[in-house]
Parts: C-alpha cells; sequence; structure tokens
C-alpha cells in the first residue's frame, strides 16, 4: 500500500517554551492509502500541533520546527503558502473539535460548505452549490436544500459537526485529519459521527488520521493506532494488539482510563 502521508523526524518547537520542551520530539509515522490511522495521547502531548504541522498551519512565527512531511508525495515544508492552499483545497480535509467555533456565525450554511471550491476551483455559483448539495447528502444531512440556506445557530452540534465534514470532504481529499471530532457531541452522536467517517472511507477510500485522547473511541474506527506522550511516539500497533497486550506504562494508563462520557461507546 503507497503511503499517502509520510512524517520522519518531525519536531516542533514553540519559541516560548523551555528550551528543553519539544512540543512535538521526533516523530515517525506514515498512512497507507485509505488507511485510517488513529493518535492518541494526553492532553499537550502534541495531537494537535502533529496536525496543524501536517496541515502547513503553524505558525511561523512562533515555532521552530524540522523533519519532513510528503503528503502524496509532496514535502509540505517547501511548499509554499500558496501551494499549501491548494493541497488543503485538494488532498487534504481537515475537521476539528469545535463545530461552532470552527464555523462563521453570520455566514449561511452552504456558502460555509462550498467555501474551498470557491477559493480553488473555478467552477460557478450554481455548479457548486450541486457540490455542496451532493456533500451535504453525503455525510447524510437530512434535506440538504434547507440547511444550505440556513444559520450555524439553527443547527444542533450533531448537524454542524456534519456540516464541516461535508465542508472537509466536497474537494474528495484523499486523507481526511479529525481532531477529536466527536468530543463535543455527546455519545449518541458521537456514534453516529464515527459511523459516518467510516462510511466515507469504505466508500470513497479516503485515509483518515484520526486524532482522540480515548483509545476506546479509536477502537471503534481504527485498525492501527499510535499513542504519543510528550511528543513522542510510544506504540505504533494494530489497535487490538494494543488492547490485548499494551507495551507501554502509558499506554496502559490510557485504557484504564474510560471517561464516563465515552461509556455507552465502548
Ligand atoms: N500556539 C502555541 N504556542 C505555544 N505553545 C503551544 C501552542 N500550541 C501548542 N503548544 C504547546 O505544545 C504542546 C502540545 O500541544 P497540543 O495542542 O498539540 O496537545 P494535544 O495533544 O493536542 O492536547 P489536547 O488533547 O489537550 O488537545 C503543549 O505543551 C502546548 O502547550
Ligand atoms: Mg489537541
Amino acid at each position: 500500500m503507497a503511503d499517502i502521508l509520510k512524517v520522519q523526524d518531525l519536531r516542533v518547537h514553540f519559541k516560548d517554551a523551555a528550551p528543553d520542551r519539544f512540543a512535538v520530539d521526533g516523530l515517525n509515522f506514515s498512512i497507507g492509502a485509505g488507511e485510517i490511522v488513529g493518535l492518541v495521547g494526553e492532553s499537550g502531548s502534541g495531537k494537535t500541533v502533529t496536525a496543524m504541522s501536517i496541515s502547513g498551519l503553524l505558525p511561523r512565527k512562533k515555532a521552530n520546527f524540522s523533519g519532513s512531511i510528503t503528503l502524496d508525495g509532496r514535502e509540505i515544508f517547501s511548499c509554499s503558502d500558496k501551494e499549501m492552499l491548494r493541497i488543503l483545497g485538494d488532498d487534504l480535509g481537515i475537521v476539528f473539535q469545535e463545530p461552532m467555533t470552527s464555523m462563521n456565525p453570520v455566514m449561511r450554511i452552504g456558502p460555509q460548505v462550498e467555501e474551498c471550491l470557491r477559493i480553488h476551483t473555478k467552477l460557478s455559483k450554481a455548479e457548486r452549490k450541486v457540490r455542496a448539495l451532493e456533500a451535504m447528502a453525503q455525510v447524510d444531512l437530512p434535506d440538504p436544500e434547507a440547511i444550505y440556506d440556513k444559520y450555524p445557530h439553527e443547527l444542533s452540534g450533531g448537524m454542524l459537526q456534519r456540516v464541516m465534514i461535508a465542508a472537509a470532504i466536497i474537494s474528495k481529499p484523499k486523507l481526511l485529519l479529525a481532531d477529536e471530532p466527536t468530543t463535543a457531541l455527546d455519545v449518541t452522536i458521537q456514534a453516529e459521527i464515527l459511523e459516518l467517517l467510516k462510511k466515507l472511507n469504505r466508500e470513497h477510500g479516503m485515509a483518515i488520521l484520526l486524532i482522540s485522547h480515548n483509545l476506546h473511541v479509536v477502537r471503534k474506527l481504527c485498525g492501527r493506532v499510535a499513542v504519543m506522550q510528550r511528543g513522542k511516539l510510544v506504540e505504533d500497533r494494530q489497535v487490538e494488539d494494543i488492547f490485548r497486550d499494551p507495551q507501554h506504562e502509558y499506554t496502559k494508563k490510557l485504557l484504564a482510563a474510560i471517561p464516563t462520557r465515552d461509556r455507552r461507546l465502548v
């Protein structure tokens, strides 16, 4: 299986941190085309900084970084801002934790879903709308036509997360980065969103990096899981192997921690 993502010796240091405190400290891992991989670890272990690095969103003024990240063979760190924007509009989709804060409250849903097409393609307004409705149907939003014209505050958290996913997949990316996509949602909606991600992977062969602090959520979706602690990978194995025989003390601790809100998912 060809790798869609390859991260080699990634190091990130924020300029305001202690000299020996690397947010990401020599990270190596890859994701095969169409693969679903989990990235877990406690708060502050460097998961989001890893995702930001992959998306080319690290603030260069605030952070020093080194290593190599290739997405579908292209080196992210040597891309210009313009090239990076094209990658974001083409090969890479991103979904974050808080749908409400990632959306513009005074802009209708439809234009937000199709924003990436507006920036990166020459499609007409009508063509973009067709694609937006298609993406909204793919994420199982009921009545996409009606939702297209609504504002974010008119939708529930679960629906908004589906809208965010529709916006992330509208350009049919080869890799979806999902950073805690279900943490802000209640458990039944969490399970639905995980099912949706699984369906998108199955039907479109889209690879997914699912970031979570919760190994049990990751188990629902991922074949393989990488465990991060203080910027380093401490395990990178098949998820069932980790559950059967965790190697690292820290992984054992994560396995023991089942937050109450996720109990019904386990
Ligand atoms: N913009 C920033 N400026 C300075 N330090 C930062 C910045 N963003 C992250 N960090 C630091 O980098 C380290 C890794 O943070 P990161 O957000 O990647 O953790 P995380 O694993 O995503 O945690 P969580 O589970 O809470 O989301 C932390 O020590 C954090 O304080
Ligand atoms: Mg995070």
